[in-house]
């Protein structure tokens, strides 16, 4: 049997003639920029999440970048985030010429490990004349950016009480956590909506994913969501006078139609994955697996959320990865490793002249973690053969 990592092509057919109407409609308005399927759009996006403002950008990378150009962080600052994410976390916070910070990982979660966060800013930052908070090199640090890895999201209780702290806000790369809820209180709040600002990636194998790159920005702030507009129009405010400099960040009509036909369905999807998952959980414990391998945890599960994990990815982790990795493809099973390394472990990132064991649980899940089949339409026998393949691993290698 195959099983690949990711198939669309479900997805896709239920969809087809919705998002081929939806597109007729852009094609026959030919209005291909900031047209009204994305103002359709980010309203859908500002209801779903419970945020004031949605911008929608032209990728996740993006969303990240124009934050950070809105926000005037650059040469001499420091944004802190965690050291185990996808690239763009690390490199637009580089590309803006700002110093990346990284912090090390809860090995449970994968997510930042808040205590590592609170005693890199106890013990290493300080406080300037000029009541700016400077790390070692002499940079101000300016954000905190937790990521919500693989669809679950951080511990933001700890998160929001260290920003106060340290009066830091906080960007939340929600690239793979659309829909993610928190416990706040006795409601939830969904990834993206809790810090200052957050953001999203639509690229296709997302849990909402367009027909090409795609991303959206939300915030709090009605004056800094205006600014976030003019950033994705070249700092443009009134036709052809930039105040600031911006870039092309704007979201394609086209994809804006495609995604606001898909957004309601992301709940489903999502807890179809969540099926997913407790079909692996029952496979692994019938097969007498859980010892051997550890499953993603699940912190706010009993906390009474709709979307306490939407399984963006299902992840598991074992020492011996890399052979199980080459037994699942012989078996023609689909895996992943997100990632191989950890930020600081970059060749790109070299200046900052991080040493091996620096962040030892990024570094242990680089080499350990092992990403499983998941979507919404994977079938319970294909889930079966996965696990009975793993399961054939341990066995043979007694
Ligand atoms: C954690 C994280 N941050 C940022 C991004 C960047 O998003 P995009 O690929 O849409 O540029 C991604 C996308 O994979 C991501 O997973």
């Amino acid at each position: 049997m195959r099983v690949p990592l990711l198939d669309l092509s479900g997805q896709y057919r239920v969809l087809a003639g919705t998002i081929r109407t939806q597109l007729d409609e852009v094609l026959a308005s030919q209005h291909f920029i900031l047209g009204p399927k994305i103002a359709a759009f980010e309203e859908a996006i500002r209801n779903y999440c419970g945020s004031p403002n949605a911008i929608g950008v032209s990728s996740g990378t993006d969303a990240f970048l124009a934050i950070l150009m809105a926000l005037d962080i650059g040469p001499g600052d420091a944004v802190i985030t965690s050291a185990y994410s996808f690239f763009a976390t690390g490199g637009c916070i580089a590309r803006v010429g700002a110093t990346p910070v990284f912090v090390d990982i809860d090995p449970d979660t994968y997510n930042i490990s808040t205590t590592a966060l609170e005693r890199y800013l106890v013990e290493k930052c300080r406080w300037g004349e000029d009541g700016s908070l400077r790390e070692p090199r002499g940079n101000i640090v300016r954000a905190i950016v937790p990521v919500h890895l693989y669809g679950l999201c951080c511990d933001m209780d700890a998160i929001q009480r260290i920003s106060e702290r340290f009066q830091l806000p906080v960007i939340e790369d929600a690239a793979q956590a659309i829909g993610a809820e928190y416990p706040s209180g006795g409601a939830s709040t969904k990834a993206g909506a809790m810090g200052e600002c957050g953001y999203f990636s639509f690229y296709p194998t997302k849990n909402l994913g367009a027909a090409g790159d795609a991303g959206m920005v939300i915030c709090r702030d009605n004056a800094f969501a205006e600014r976030l507009r003019s950033c994705r129009q070249h700092g443009m405010e009134q036709r052809y006078y930039h105040n600031f400099i911006g870039g092309n960040f704007r979201l394609d009509e086209m994809q804006a139609a495609i995604l606001g036909a898909k957004l309601p369905f992301l709940d489903g999807w999502s807890a179809a994955r969540r099926g997913v998952a407790e079909v692996y959980r029952e496979e692994f414990r019938r097969l007498g697996l859980t010892d051997r391998l550890a499953l993603p945890v699940e912190p706010y599960r009993d906390r009474g959320l709709k979307n306490h994990h939407i399984y963006h990815q299902f992840v598991i982790r074992t020492s011996r990865r890399d052979a199980l990795r080459e037994h699942l493809t012989a078996r023609e099973i689909g895996t992943a490793i997100y990632y191989p390394l950890g930020l600081h472990e970059q060749k790109c990132f070299a200046y900052l002249c991080h040493q091996a064991g620096d962040f030892p649980e990024t570094e242990r899940a680089a080499r350990e973690t092992l990403a499983l089949p998941i979507y919404p339409e994977l079938r319970p026998d294909a889930q079966r053969y996965v696990a009975e393949s793993i399961a054939e691993f341990f066995e043979q290698s007694r």
